[in-house]
């Protein structure tokens, strides 16, 4: 079986995940910040060693501007309706994940207006384009680091030093990239990064995490946790009402625990070399055409593609059933963005490798398009 689906969960994941559940499972018994025992004294020391994890990746000064979610959708769903008020304005890219999206037309229907750039390239926004969007009600600029169809990594250092200079908030989903891509929130001048745990973070799913950077304080979008009846809160508590993911938390800080010590820089080298390896061999394939930049250095590590008179679901239940090779193929939740690379509503397949894999893995994929694509 070879797995090549990274982009949508990372699969395996580091020995350290799996050991870190199973242990806090086993033996924390107790709920972070729901008693004052040994056992949720632990279980608060678990969730704060995670969060010091994640804030270290990220180069974060104070880690309580670090919230845990349940994914990617929830973060950048608190951000956006938590900051967001009727008359404001909103720059984002045209080529969204539904998780950005579909809040962002929930908002516009509600009166914050929104400019969807295109960019002249799909997939792909230059720092010019989005400032020649600013208006004087202009709030916060929103965008993908790199879009889970195209691919292409935007110029987010540039984009924040734009935002910077017109003092409007910038806000990144680095879904695909977090733990993939190095960057801090500083070299990207980022005001609040949102992100999942279960990719490139290599924790579990059903985590997520939010960073605010100080003085950005959005409503929640859940009431409730610990403390006494009408007490204000501050961060990271505030965000996180309900009783937490205490052993998928454990999973994500072991997971960032993995890339710490791995280093960002070597697993973007190894993902690197294996998507050359796609862009060339799926650029040989006669009637394949793959979305977004054909460098690697210039993408995250998915690359989408299509094979001329190939439903490209077949193609992936073919992967899967003759094969055992697994992509995901369809419209990734992100119709927008099909729709600007114009492959609505078939969508395309993408093969995503991840730190684990190999380069024979990319062979045996190459092998078996090749196969399909003769017939
Ligand atoms: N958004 C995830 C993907 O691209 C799940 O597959």
């Amino acid at each position: 079986m070879i797995y090549l689906d990274n982009a949508a969960t990372t699969y395996p994941k580091p020995e350290e995940t799996y050991d870190r559940i199973d242990y806090v499972l086993r033996n924390i018994g107790g709920s972070p910040g729901r008693a004052s025992h040994r056992m949720a004294i632990e279980a608060d020391r678990v969730i704060f060693s995670a969060r010091e994890s994640l804030a270290k990746l990220f180069g974060v000064m104070d880690s309580s501007r670090l919230v845990f979610t349940k994914n990617a959708t929830e973060a950048l769903n608190t951000a956006l309706k938590g900051l967001l008020k009727p008359g404001d304005h909103l720059i984002t890219t045209a080529f969204e994940h539904n998780s950005v999206a579909r809040p962002v037309k929930r908002l516009e229907s509600e009166g914050v207006s929104v400019t969807w750039l295109s960019g002249a390239t799909p997939g792909i926004l230059t720092p010019s384009e989005v400032r020649a969007a600013f208006r004087p009600e202009t709030k916060l600029v929103c965008i993908t680091h790199a879009s889970n169809l195209f691919g292409a990594i935007l110029p987010a250092e540039g984009i924040g030093a734009v935002c910077r200079e017109e003092g409007v908030i910038f806000m990144l989903d680095a879904s695909q990239t977090a733990g993939a891509v190095p960057f801090t929130v500083n070299s990207l001048s980022v005001d609040i990064l949102a992100g999942t745990g279960h990719k490139a973070l290599m924790g579990p799913q059903g985590t997520g995490f939010l960073y605010l950077a100080p003085g950005i304080e959005p409503a929640p979008l859940l009431d409730g946790g610990t403390g006494e009846i009408e007490e204000v809160l501050d961060l990271p508590e505030r965000l996180e009402a309900g009783t937490m993911n205490m052993p998928g938390v454990a999973g994500l800080g072991a997971g960032v625990g993995f890339l710490l010590k791995t280093g960002v820089k070597n697993v973007r080298e190894h993902e690197m070399k294996l998507c050359s390896m796609l862009l060339e061999g799926i650029g040989r394939i006669d009637g394949a055409s793959i979305i977004g930049p054909t460098d690697a250095a210039q993408r995250a590590s998915l690359v989408s593609f299509n094979i001329e008179g190939k439903d490209p679901r077949e193609l992936g239940i073919i992967l899967d059933e003759e094969f055992s090779i697994m992509v995901r193929s369809g419209t990734h939740c992100a119709p927008e963005a099909h729709k600007e690379a114009d492959t609505f509503p078939l969508g395309a397949v993408r093969v995503s490798p991840g730190y684990f894999n190999a380069e024979d893995d990319i062979e045996q994929f190459l092998g078996a398009v090749r196969k399909i694509g003769a017939r």
